[in-house]
């Protein structure tokens, strides 16, 4: 087996829940994308970390944008996470959303968001680090979507 597919396998079998991360770009315009690389860093300052493939067309609008927000999906929330994994002109089309802080496109009926102003950013191998601190955040009780081993589900499917 070829190691980096052994490397993306065995990676995958950290379940995790899914997130769009938005940003808003020079010309104001809505800039998103779906992540899983959401962590939670510390509470005391409020930090939060996700990566970026240096490969992204998107990278220089997030490198430039001084804030970004985390939007955890919701179980419901598949066709958005699919939505914002797909090379398509307008990723927010169809999609519920508002301007939080620093106007930032922040998606309604998630189960939790995360508006961030950004601080350090850290190269790492093929992609980049940002971490941002927490500004303001809101939570619901509806159920994650869940991701394993390239797949999808949810709390009820997984336990
Ligand atoms: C469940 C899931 C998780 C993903 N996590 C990440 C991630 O953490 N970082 C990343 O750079 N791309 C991630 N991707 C891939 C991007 O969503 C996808 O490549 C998208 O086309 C990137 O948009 P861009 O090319 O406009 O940057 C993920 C995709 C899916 C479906």
């Amino acid at each position: 087996m070829d190691t980096s597919l052994a490397l993306r396998r065995a990676f995958g079998k950290f379940a995790t829940g899914v997130a769009v991360v938005t940003t808003s770009g020079p010309d104001d315009a809505p800039y998103g994308l779906t992540i899983n690389s959401f962590s939670s860093v510390s509470l005391t300052p409020p930090l939060v970390l996700w990566s970026l493939t240096n490969k992204s067309p998107n990278l220089e609008v997030f490198r430039n944008a001084s804030h970004f927000a985390i939007n955890i999906l919701a179980s419901q929330q598949r066709e958005i996470c699919n939505q914002f994994a797909s090379p398509i002109d307008d990723r927010f089309a169809g999609v519920d959303w508002f301007r939080g802080v620093n106007d930032l496109p922040v998606i309604r009926n998630t189960i939790a968001t995360f508006e961030c102003r950004r601080t350090q950013m850290v190269d790492a191998g093929d992609h980049v680090v940002f971490f941002g601190e927490v500004k303001e955040c809101e939570q619901s009780d509806l159920e994650p979507l869940v991701f394993f081993a390239g797949q999808f589900g949810t709390t009820q499917s997984a336990l």
